[in-house]
């Protein structure tokens, strides 16, 4: 039972999965469909109940049992949720995503302080997503974490130019609290955070910098694509060598 619903889990799916089908929304900060789940934020607690027990589980990790009661908005698990983003907040004040949050469980002012140093700019919440799209998606593993307790951080190896990395942005992009950036600068794409730069390719039709030179060579790697539309920006290979692209398509299918 879901909230009271009749509900069927495929079997390994975790409750976070099953309420999303049946419509029921469960806020889940460091959950991404097409990445692993660690269970890092947990503000997807839910409260599990068997027999007379009951326990709050990590929704995004945990597969049900048969015949077990879920409830996925009662009080105990709205202080649950509250107390986590009170401490969210705490670390993280400016991050909208998490202020709107905090705001809807009626978190006003955290009763904790995050370091005074860092609270300010603080937006890295640990969740690992930037991480686990970096090893499981793009395949690079350029970043992980670094050090324990209070100085974890995410970073590159030893904090250096990430070799591994394409610079392909994934991490930037599956971010949830805008922690992560990257700028295009005079044909380099620089990931601030991660101290690192790397090389971009200009278009060969339109001269635009579109692409680093490592994710074009990525690809290239999976794909056998000729250089004229390797080394072309998406808008003029739609325009320029249409013939070309939909030759390619045809002989890969
Ligand atoms: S940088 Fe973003 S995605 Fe990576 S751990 Fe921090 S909050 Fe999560
Ligand atoms: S979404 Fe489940 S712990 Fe973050």
């Amino acid at each position: 039972m879901l909230d009271g619903q009749k509900v069927r889990a495929r079997p390994g799916e975790t409750v976070l999965s099953v309420a999303k089908r049946h419509g029921i929304e469960i806020p889940a900060l460091c959950h991404h469909d097409s990445i692993s789940d660690y269970g890092a934020c947990r503000l997807c607690v839910v409260e599990a109940f068997w027999g007379k027990g009951s326990k709050l589980v990590t929704s995004c990790i945990y597969t049900p049992w048969q015949d077990e009661r879920i409830e996925t908005n009662n009080q105990r698990v709205g202080r649950a949720r509250k107390m986590v983003l009170e401490l969210l907040l705490a670390r993280c004040p400016e991050v909208e995503e998490i202020r709107d949050l905090a705001r809807e469980y009626g978190v006003i002012e955290p009763r904790f302080r995050g370091r005074p140093h860092e609270s300010e700019t603080e937006r890295c919440i640990l969740c690992g997503l930037c991480v686990r799209v970096c090893a499981e998606v793009v395949g690079q593993s350029a970043i992980g974490y670094a050090n324990r307790g209070l100085d974890r951080v995410i970073s590159t190896p030893f904090g250096a130019q990430a070799d591994e990395c394409i610079g392909c942005g994934a991490c930037v992009f599956v971010c949830p609290t805008g922690a992560l950036h990257y700028e295009d600068i005079d044909g380099c794409r620089i990931m601030k955070e991660l101290n690192t730069r790397v090389p971009m390719v200009a278009c060969r039709c339109c001269g635009k910098f579109f692409a680093t030179e490592a994710q074009i060579a990525k690809v290239r790697q999976r794909l056998k694509l000729p250089d004229e539309l390797a080394d072309t920006c998406p808008r003029c290979r739609g325009t320029e060598f249409r013939g070309t692209l939909e030759k390619c398509l045809v002989s890969r299918s």
